[in-house]
């Protein structure tokens, strides 16, 4: 039987924190190296452009997403592993998508919404920054996802409704056109959330990150940053409603964590939890970070991979393609 075809896309903009990898960069690595799926990962590097218009940032974002997934042990023959921008027919299907999708679905878009939302409350023009970028993403979306024919995408809760839309342009396409697309569905899985420095969500849109490859002493520095409360040593402390004690959740065996919880019970200093909690998350990552630094200044070894992958995603995408430009009627007077 066929292995089940994942795919999934990372934006490129910012720096990998520690809620990417806990949440959905070390699970997809972890899937990956079971073997039992044909995973397709790639750096979502048109998408960044909706979101950011620095040159700079947008680069080095893609250099540090890339080198993280191989510092972490990606495997590159057994996966699927490139940059968007490297495989030309996805914007080609993207324009095909574009004509069958209807211009109400992206008007029901949360992104879009959430920007004319905001443009109201502050009473400017409903359009005010909003590009054909940000309205039209989800059909460049469909176009990631519909090109490889995945059947499964796991994503964040926040990108379910991208990925029913996807299905509708696949469905409107396939009634107009013939059967061409698989159907994709989501996948959201029940991993953790992890919160950050203010113990609000971790996520680079509160500025309240860890990034996953600090150098060790600025590791210490953000750890210590972790918002706490006024408790003295001495005292019980709960762990449920601290953050300190949430991540190192999401780095320690059933055994570790019971025994921190114990800590938590008998009083623990935040000074020491915090530096213990710097010890567990130092020691798993250090050889990663070794490797990460290696690979980041590395640029040859990075594109050659990256090369690689585009190499086999436009393999299919090619055929792909031409089917569908086939069925559309662009295709070679005889
Ligand atoms: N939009 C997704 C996000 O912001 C990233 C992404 C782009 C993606 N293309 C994709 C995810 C295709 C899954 C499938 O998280």
């Amino acid at each position: 039987m066929a292995k089940q075809r994942v795919l999934t896309g990372i934006t490129t903009t910012g720096t990998p924190h520690l809620g990417n990898y806990v949440g959905a960069i070390r699970p997809a690595i972890a899937e990956s190296q079971r073997g039992e799926l044909d995973a397709f990962f790639f750096l979502a590097d048109y998408h960044a452009l909706i979101k950011s218009s620095e040159p700079a940032m947008v680069h080095q974002s893609s250099r540090e997403i890339a080198a993280t997934w191989l510092a972490l042990g990606l495997d590159t023959d057994s996966t699927t592993f490139y940059r968007q921008s490297d495989v030309p027919e996805i914007t080609e299907l993207s324009w095909i998508l574009t004509c069958v999708c209807a211009k109400g679905l992206m008007n029901r878009s949360h992104a879009y919404k959430a920007a004319v939302q905001a443009n109201e409350e502050n009473g400017d023009d409903s359009d005010f920054g909003v590009t054909m970028g940000l309205f039209s993403y989800p059909i460049l979306m469909a176009a990631d996802i519909l090109m490889f024919n995945a059947s499964k995408v796991p994503v964040g809760r926040d990108q379910i409704q991208h990925i029913e839309m996807a299905r509708d342009m696949a469905q409107r396409f396939n009634h107009l056109y013939g059967d061409t697309f698989v159907l994709p569905e989501a996948v959201v899985d029940n991993v953790a959330v992890l919160s950050g420095l203010d113990g609000r969500k971790m996520s680079k849109s509160y500025g309240n990150t860890i990034p996953l490859f600090l150098p060790e002493k600025k590791l210490q520095k953000h750890i210590n940053k972790i918002k706490t409360n006024l408790l003295e040593p001495g005292e019980p402390k709960d762990p449920d409603s601290s953050t300190v004690f949430e991540i190192w959740q999401a780095f320690a065996t059933p055994a570790e964590t019971a025994e921190m919880r114990q800590k938590f019970a008998d009083g623990i200093a935040w000074g020491q939890a915090k530096k213990d909690l710097f010890e567990l998350i130092n020691t798993q990552l250090a050889p990663a970070r070794e490797r990460y630094e290696a690979i980041l200044a590395d640029g040859e070894f990075l594109e050659a991979e990256l090369k690689k992958g585009a190499e086999k995603a436009r393999a299919q995408a090619a055929p792909m393609l031409a089917k569908v430009r086939k069925a559309v009627g662009l295709a070679a007077f005889q």
